[in-house]
C-alpha cells in the first residue's frame, strides 16, 4: 500500500469515527468464535453439510466462526457405500477439499453407528461375517481419508443401559455377540487405517441429572476402561452435548464425570452442541435468553476441565438446525438452537460461547 493510499484510509477512518459510524470499513474484522477459542488454546468448530457450504452466506459464516469442521452425514456408512462394493465419497470429499483449502482441521463422523448401516447390509450384521463387514467398512472409510482427518468418531452411541440385554451396551447384533472385544477391534482397525488420527468414542445423553443419564455415564466409563484393558487405541471421548432448555443440570454431577473421564488420560471434545428450545413459548428474545443461560451453565463447567479441548456446534445457524425437524416445536417454528440466527446474525448464544471461552483456563 503506498503512503497516499494509507493516508487516505486513515482520513476516512477519522471521518467515519466523527460521524459515529459503527466501524471503519477496513478495520480488522471482529474475532470469530474460533479466535475466542484459540486465545485459550482451545478449538471452536461446527458441523457442515456439503450443500450448505456450497451457499456463499453459509460458507462465509463458517469461515468467519469455525476453526474445525465435521461433516454431518457425508462420512456415514449409508451415504458412502450405497451398494455393496460401491463407494460414493464425492460429497464427503468436497467437504474435505473445503477444509484443506481453508486450512481447517477435520473431525470424521462416524464409522460405526447402529442407526446408519446401508440397507443392503442391515440384515447381514450378525455373526462373524457381520462383524467382518463392519470392520472392513471401518478400514475403508478411515483409510480413504487417511492423513486428512485429525479426530475420528470411530464408534457412535454404543451404550444404551435401558436395553437391558447386554449389560450396558446397546441391543444390536454386533454388540450383543461381539461385546467389548468387537468394539476394541473397531479401534484397532481404525488405527491401522490411519495411525495419526486421534480416535474418539462419541455418545449422547451424558449431560444431565437423573437415572438414565447416570446409567449412560456409567456405561461410557465402563466402555473406556474395557478399551484401555484391551489395549485399544482410544484417545478421546466425544460428548454430543445436545442440550434442552428446562432439563436438570447439576454442576457437581457433570464436573465429576468429566474428571473421571480425564483420569483415564483421555481428551474430551463437545462434539454436537446445540440447545433445544422446544418446550419454551414466548418471544424470540425470551427464548434466546433461556437458551443462552442453559449454555452458560453447561459450558462454564465443561471448559473448566482442562481435558476438554473444544466445542463443535451441530450447525452454525438456526437455518440449518436438525432439531426443527427432528424435535419439532408445538408451534412448528424454527428452533433457536445455534449461535447464528436464520440470517447468520450473531445471537445471545454466540455471546455466551465467546464469554465462556474468554473465561476458560488457558490450555497452554
Ligand atoms: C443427524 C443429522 O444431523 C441428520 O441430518 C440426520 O438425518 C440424522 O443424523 N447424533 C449424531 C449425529 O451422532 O450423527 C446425528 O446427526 C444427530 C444425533
Amino acid at each position: 500500500m503506498n503512503l497516499d493510499r494509507r493516508r487516505l484510509l486513515s482520513l476516512l477512518a477519522g471521518a467515519a469515527a466523527l460521524k459515529g459510524a459503527p466501524r471503519p470499513l477496513f478495520a480488522a474484522p471482529e474475532p470469530g468464535l474460533k479466535e475466542h477459542a484459540a486465545a485459550r488454546g482451545m478449538v471452536f468448530g461446527t458441523m457442515v453439510l456439503h450443500d450448505q457450504i456450497a451457499e456463499p452466506a453459509c460458507r462465509e459464516a463458517v469461515l468467519r466462526e469455525a476453526g474445525m469442521i465435521v461433516p454431518g452425514n457425508e462420512m456415514k456408512w449409508r451415504p458412502t457405500t450405497p451398494q455393496e462394493g460401491v463407494n460414493a465419497f464425492g460429497p464427503a470429499d468436497s467437504i474435505v477439499t473445503f477444509a484443506t483449502e481453508n486450512g481447517l482441521p477435520l473431525r470424521g463422523h462416524t464409522a460405526v453407528w447402529h442407526q446408519n448401516p446401508p440397507v443392503w447390509a442391515m440384515q447381514r450384521l450378525s455373526g462373524e461375517a457381520g462383524r467382518k463387514l463392519i470392520l472392513d467398512h471401518v478400514r475403508t472409510v478411515v483409510g480413504h481419508f487417511r492423513g486428512r482427518v485429525q479426530q475420528w468418531d470411530v464408534v457412535n452411541e454404543a451404550i444404551n443401559p435401558r436395553d437391558g440385554k447386554n449389560g450396558l451396551l446397546r441391543d444390536w447384533p454386533p454388540y450383543n455377540e461381539g461385546g467389548y472385544a468387537f468394539l476394541a477391534d473397531c479401534y484397532k482397525a481404525a488405527h491401522e487405517a490411519d495411525p495419526n488420527a486421534k480416535l474418539y468414542y462419541n455418545e449422547y445423553d451424558l449431560e444431565y441429572d437423573g437415572r438414565d443419564y447416570e446409567l449412560r455415564r456409567e456405561g461410557v466409563l465402563r466402555l473406556i476402561s474395557e478399551m484401555k484393558e484391551r489395549g485399544a487405541p482410544l484417545h478421546g471421548l466425544g460428548i454430543q452435548s445436545h442440550l434442552t432448555v428446562g432439563n436438570d443440570f447439576s454442576e457437581g454431577v457433570f464436573r465429576r464425570f468429566l474428571a473421571n473421564v480425564a483420569s483415564f488420560d483421555l481428551r474430551i471434545m463437545l462434539t454436537e452442541f446445540d440447545v433445544s428450545d422446544r418446550r419454551i413459548q414466548g418471544s424470540a428474545a425470551y427464548r434466546d435468553e433461556l437458551v443462552a443461560d442453559a449454555a452458560r451453565a453447561f459450558l462454564t463447567v465443561a471448559f473448566d476441565q482442562r481435558a476438554v479441548d473444544g466445542l463443535m456446534t451441530w450447525g452454525i445457524s438456526d437455518r440449518d438446525t436438525w432439531l426443527t425437524e427432528a424435535r419439532p416445536r408445538i408451534d412448528g417454528g424454527v428452533q433457536r438452537a445455534l449461535p447464528l440466527d436464520v440470517d447468520y446474525r450473531r445471537k445471545p448464544l454466540w455471546s455466551v460461547i465467546a464469554e465462556c471461552f474468554d473465561k476458560a483456563p488457558p490450555r497452554r
